[in-house]
């Protein structure tokens, strides 16, 4: 796909095509809907042809009723035409895709969708995750950048979030996610491009003062379980830190097994208090502070 500007994109999915074509059953000439995955509403008009923003950006019946079968995308209405969100990465191999919800999107890389959705949104989810190392202060390392809502809800109160991204087709995913713009306009975040497991070698003892760590599952990213990276992740803790590492269900058989081994490993690493979070399905570790006090 290609990289456009991204404030004033139109982005649709089932959601918005349902409500259209009730609209035109209903023989409605106007109706109500969101151009950008239910963060505004905008008004558009209904022709014998398709529908028509303000903008002027005009979509066809037939790629409304696309749109609407298509329940697992998401659109971007460019030129009159339609183009799902979805990437190659040649990075990795792996198809990257926007996924709408009922409320806010999630990404999926190949087949695995990057935040919990059943039962939850995406956005509740991150919520879930960020509470578990509140007070969220100081400099913020979030691992694996995704859609960016773990970087976009730590910068509401750390001072600074560095946030790193394997895959530039995650990230191209990310651009045209209407409810990821803050990735890219709140200047207290910082991207980095590249592997974690190589970058995080680089930052500074004791530069962090909270970790976010919601890696892609352990059979996706199975490095960034591993006792050489929680080594790199209890160095960049300041004394007193937490991190917050995103496993899966805890209570599930495999979510299980691997809960088991990474807390051998965070253990083996340093971290001396690990608390297992399942509302949150992950573990809070605790980096103790220099007079043995945790914070
Ligand atoms: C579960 S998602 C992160 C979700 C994110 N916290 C959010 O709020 O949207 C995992 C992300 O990590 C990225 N990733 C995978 N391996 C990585 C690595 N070695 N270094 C950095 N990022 C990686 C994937 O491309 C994916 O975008």
């Amino acid at each position: 796909m290609e990289a456009r500007t991204r404030e004033g994109e139109i982005v649709l999915s089932y959601i918005q095509a349902e409500t259209l074509l009730a609209a035109r059953r209903a023989g409605a000439h106007q109706v109500e809907i969101s151009p950008d995955l239910g963060i505004s509403m905008v008004i558009v008009t209904l022709t014998d042809d398709g529908i028509r923003f303000t903008s002027h950006e005009v979509v066809g019946w037939t790629d409304v009723e696309k749109i609407r079968r298509a329940e697992n995308s998401c659109f971007l209405v460019y030129e009159n035409t339609i183009q799902a969100i979805h990437v190659f990465s040649e990075t990795t191999n792996r198809v990257c895709s926007l996924m709408p919800t009922k409320r806010t999107p999630t990404m999926l890389i190949a087949g695995f969708t990057m935040h919990r959705i059943v039962d939850i949104d995406p956005m509740q989810d991150t919520r879930k995750k960020i509470t578990t190392i509140t007070p969220i202060v100081g400099r913020v390392l979030d691992t694996a950048t995704g859609l960016g809502y773990t970087a976009i809800e730590a910068a509401r109160t750390a001072d600074e979030v560095v946030t790193i991204e394997l895959d530039p087709g995650a990230q191209e995913i990310a651009q045209h996610n209407p409810w990821s713009r803050g990735l890219f306009s709140n200047p207290k975040i910082k991207q980095v491009m590249g592997d974690a497991f190589e970058i995080v070698p680089t930052f500074a003892d004791a530069s962090f003062a909270r970790i976010i760590h919601d890696p892609p599952i352990f059979s996706l990213a199975g490095e960034l379980y591993s006792g050489q990276f929680y080594r790199e992740l209890y160095r960049v803790l300041k004394p007193g830190g937490r991190l917050f590492h995103y496993i899966g269900d805890l209570n599930s058989k495999s979510g299980g097994t691997v809960t088991r081994g990474a807390l051998r490993r965070l253990q083996e690493s340093g971290f001396t208090r690990i608390v297992k979070c399942p509302e949150a399905f992950g573990v809070v570790a605790y980096k103790e502070a220099r007079d043995g006090a945790r914070k």
